[in-house]
C-alpha cells in the first residue's frame, strides 16, 4: 500500500498547534457555546436553572462537569425544531435520523455550520489520505443522513472531484469504480464488503481497482474488518467516525500513517469520558460513554451529549488532538445472555477469524424457555465443503464461549443467506416477544 503521510504544511496550523493552545482555543469557544445555548434555547435555560448553573460559573474546562447532560430524548421533547439557537431562517439544512423508535431527532445547520463541517470532513479526509485532485466515490446514503452529504461537502472542500453514488444499486457501483477510477471510497465497512462480493461475483480482481483509501464509519467495525478489507482492495481502510447530534460525519478521524485509533477534532467538539451509570467523568485512558460538547455550532449548540458509544480517550500522536479509541460498540447494542454482557463487535472478531467464513453476519436473539438465547448466523465463503462448514460452525461457537463467555448456536446459511447492507449494517435481530 502507498505511503499517504500528508505533508506538514498541508495541515491546518491547530491541527500541530501545542496543547496550551488548543486549550485556550477551546476554553474561549466553550464559553461562547455554553453562553449561546444558555441565551437562546428554553431547554439549555431551564436545565442549566434547574442544576443551579450558569454559563459564567465555566472558568476551566474541567468545570463543563458542572453543567447538565443532554441525552436523545432531549431532541425528541423538542421535535421539531425546539432545540435551535437562531431563527428559522438562519437555518440552511436540516437533517434527521429516523431511530428505531418514535419520531425522528432533528440537527440544523447555518451556513457557518456547513462550512465548519465541509472544512472538518476536508481535514478528516486529507487526514484519511485523501488529496486535492483526487476523485472520491461517495457511497454513503444522501438524503436525511448526514454520512452522504457531509462526506460531500467535505471531499469537494479539499478540492476533490466528487461522484455521488449514494448507498444501494451494487452492481453500478462497480461500474462506477471501474469506469471513474476513483482514489478514495467513502462507505460504510459493512458495504465495502457487499461491494467486494460483487466484485468477485462479477470476476474482476478487487486488488485491481483505483481505490487507494477507504473511510469507513458510521458503524462499529473491527481491527480485524479492517484487515479483512485492506487485504481485498490492497487499499488503506480508515475509521470516520461522527454523528448528526453533533455534526455528522467528520467529528474524528484516524490519520492514514498511523492507524492508531480517531483524532478527534477538538477545536470543534469537546469530549469527556463518564461511568455510563454513576455520570461521573472519568480520567483520561478509562473505558466509558463518549460525551460531546460542541465549540462552534450557531443553529444547534450541544452540550454534553450522551452518544451512548463506548471507547476511551487517549493522547494524541500524529495530531495534537487526543484520539478516541475504536469504538467497542454502543451501550444499546450491549446483549447480555445470562448474566454476561456481550457486544457484536466480539463475535464478529471471531467470524472474520476463520477465513472459511463470509464476513456478513446477525445475531439473533430469541427465547428458550424463559432464557435469552443468541444464535449467530453467518455465510460459507464460495467453495467451502460442508464437512469444513460444520468445522467452522463448531470453532466458533467455541470461541464465542471461550472468549466472550457466552454459548450460542452457530448457523451456517447458503451463499447470500444474511441480507447485505446497503449502509449502516444492522446486525442484532431481536426475536423475543414484545421485543
Ligand atoms: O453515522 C455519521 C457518519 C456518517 C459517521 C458516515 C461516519 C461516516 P448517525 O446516523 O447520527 O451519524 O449515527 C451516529 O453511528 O453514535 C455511533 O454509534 C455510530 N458510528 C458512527 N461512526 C462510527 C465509527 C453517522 N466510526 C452513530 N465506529 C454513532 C463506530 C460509529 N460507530
Amino acid at each position: 500500500m502507498k505511503d499517504l503521510s500528508p505533508s506538514k504544511d498541508s495541515l491546518d496550523a491547530i491541527e500541530t498547534a501545542s496543547r496550551d493552545e488548543l486549550a485556550a482555543l477551546q476554553l474561549d469557544r466553550m464559553r461562547w457555546s455554553l453562553s449561546h445555548a444558555y441565551e437562546n434555547v428554553p431547554h439549555y435555560q431551564q436545565a442549566f436553572d434547574n442544576r443551579g448553573v450558569h454559563p459564567s460559573d465555566l472558568k476551566a474546562l474541567s468545570d463543563l462537569a458542572k453543567f447538565p447532560f443532554t441525552v436523545k430524548e432531549d431532541l425528541r421533547q423538542n421535535y421539531p425544531f425546539g432545540l435551535f439557537a437562531v431563527p428559522r431562517e438562519q437555518v440552511v439544512r436540516v437533517h434527521a435520523s429516523s431511530g428505531t423508535t418514535g419520531k425522528p431527532t432533528v440537527v440544523g445547520y447555518t451556513q457557518k455550520d456547513i462550512d465548519t463541517w465541509a472544512d472538518l470532513m476536508a481535514r478528516s479526509t486529507r487526514a484519511g489520505g485523501g488529496r486535492p485532485g483526487d476523485i472520491v466515490h461517495v457511497a454513503y446514503g444522501y438524503g436525511l443522513f448526514t454520512g452522504g452529504l457531509g462526506a460531500h461537502y467535505g471531499a469537494e472542500r479539499l478540492g476533490c472531484t466528487v461522484i455521488p453514488m449514494s448507498g444501494g444499486s451494487t452492481a453500478r457501483q462497480i461500474q462506477l469504480i471501474q469506469d471513474f477510477k476513483p482514489d478514495v471510497i467513502m462507505v460504510t465497512p459493512s458495504y465495502m464488503l457487499t461491494l467486494a462480493d460483487e466484485f468477485d461475483r462479477q470476476g474482476i480482481d478487487t486488488r485491481s481497482t483505483s481505490l487507494r483509501v477507504g473511510l469507513h464509519g458510521a458503524e462499529p467495525w473491527t481491527e480485524v474488518m479492517r484487515q479483512e478489507i485492506e487485504q481485498r482492495f490492497d487499499m488503506h481502510a480508515v475509521d470516520l467516525y461522527g454523528l448528526s447530534e453533533v455534526i455528522g460525519p467528520g467529528v474524528a478521524c484516524e490519520c492514514v500513517e498511523t492507524k492508531d485509533g480517531l483524532h478527534i477534532w477538538e477545536d470543534h467538539f469537546y469530549p469527556e469520558i463518564i461511568d455510563p451509570i454513576t455520570g461521573e467523568v472519568l480520567p483520561d485512558g478509562e473505558l466509558g460513554e463518549l460525551v460531546f460538547t460542541s465549540l462552534s455550532k450557531e443553529a444547534f449548540p450541544i452540550v454534553r451529549y450522551r452518544t451512548r458509544d463506548l471507547t476511551r480517550l487517549l493522547p494524541g500522536t500524529a495530531r495534537t488532538m487526543r484520539r478516541m479509541e475504536k469504538i467497542t460498540g454502543r451501550s444499546d447494542d450491549m446483549m447480555i445472555i445470562r448474566g454476561v454482557n456481550v457486544f457484536p463487535s466480539q463475535i464478529e472478531e471471531h467470524i472474520l477469524k476463520d477465513k472459511r467464513l463470509s464476513p456478513h453476519y446477525v445475531l439473533e436473539l430469541s427465547k428458550e424457555g424463559h432464557l435469552d438465547a443468541l444464535s449467530v448466523v453467518t455465510e460459507p465463503r464460495p467453495d467451502v465443503s460442508q464437512d469444513e462448514r460444520i468445522d467452522a460452525a463448531k470453532l466458533l461457537a467455541h470461541n464465542v464461549k471461550t472468549f466472550c463467555g457466552v454459548s450460542v448456536k452457530v448457523k451456517i446459511a447458503e451463499l447470500g443467506g444474511v441480507e447485505r447492507s446497503m449502509g449502516k449494517a444492522q446486525r442484532i435481530i431481536d426475536m423475543r416477544e414484545g421485543a
